[in-house]
């Protein structure tokens, strides 16, 4: 059996170097220190109830003190905010009720889609998110409509579905990425940071060839079967598709 969350925490562990890194590189404490004495502002969005998200916010506020003590800013230690975004559904209570008793931060909530904007201009320092920009805002509306090539009868999901069906998720995801990062450029500050985990597979291999596509591929197989006993309706598997996307890092860029 997969387990899911230790597998986004094993994700997490590795993505620690990367943010060691673009801490250490690019973070502009100087500027950071003469622009401005607010706290250092830091969002994980889609963050679910903990404690992966925890790891990570340590994990950035270790970064970033240690490159304030490398530069010599070590007195200047700036305090730390942080904001933990998921849907409005999420449950925030067993978030906050499970934060780290001795964080070296202040926790804030923030419900709403990360597919929107959610913070007012020029008021993040960090964003971060993992394992969340995989799903969709919605969707893609032909997939529903019978008339359509891409109705995806039978199945949930494109990764075994015909060219139509992974062109309209392909569509969908291109319109949610390029919202949540306008989205993004106008919330971080100049010089702020950005690190982003998502599944991904590589350029140029099929949709077929994903991990995640196999799963959901197993589960449109099995909701066949399960109509075909007549516990669910035919009707209720051709309307159902998992919003998730799988993209490749060309992508992303
Ligand atoms: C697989 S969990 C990952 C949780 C955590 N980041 C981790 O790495 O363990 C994905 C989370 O993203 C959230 N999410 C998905 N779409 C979102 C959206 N549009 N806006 C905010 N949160 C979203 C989900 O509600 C869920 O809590």
């Amino acid at each position: 059996m997969i387990d899911i969350p230790s597998m986004q925490r094993a994700g997490a562990n590795a993505v620690k170097a990367i943010i060691d890194d673009v801490i250490s590189e690019k973070l502009d404490v100087e500027k950071k220190f003469s622009s401005s004495k607010t706290a250092f502002r830091i969002a994980d969005l889609g963050c679910s109830v903990g404690p992966n998200t925890f790891i990570a916010m340590q994990n950035i506020i270790d970064a970033v003190q240690q490159k304030y003590q490398s530069q010599g800013f070590a007195s200047h230690m700036p305090e730390f905010q942080v904001f933990f975004n998921d849907h409005t559904s999420n449950d925030f209570n067993t978030l906050f009720a499970s934060l780290p008793p001795e964080r070296p931060y202040f926790a804030t909530g923030v419900p709403g889609s990360f597919h929107g904007r959610l913070f007012p201009d020029f008021s993040l320092d960090f964003v971060h998110s993992s394992f969340a920009l995989q799903w969709l805002s919605k969707v893609p509306e032909e997939l529903l409509s019978k008339n359509s090539a891409a109705w995806n009868k039978g199945r949930v999901h494109y990764a075994s579905a015909p060219d139509e069906v992974a062109q309209a998720y392909t569509v969908q995801f291109a319109k949610d990425i390029t919202t949540f990062l306008e989205g993004r450029a106008k919330e971080l500050v100049v010089g702020g940071l950005m690190v982003l985990n998502m599944p991904g597979i590589p350029n140029g291999n099929p949709h077929s060839s994903s991990v995640t596509g196999l799963s959901f591929d197993i589960l449109g197989h099995c909701l066949v079967d399960m109509a075909k006993e007549g516990l669910i309706s035919e009707v209720q598997v051709d309307s159902f598709n998992v919003p998730i996307y799988v993209a490749s890092p060309k992508e992303m860029t």
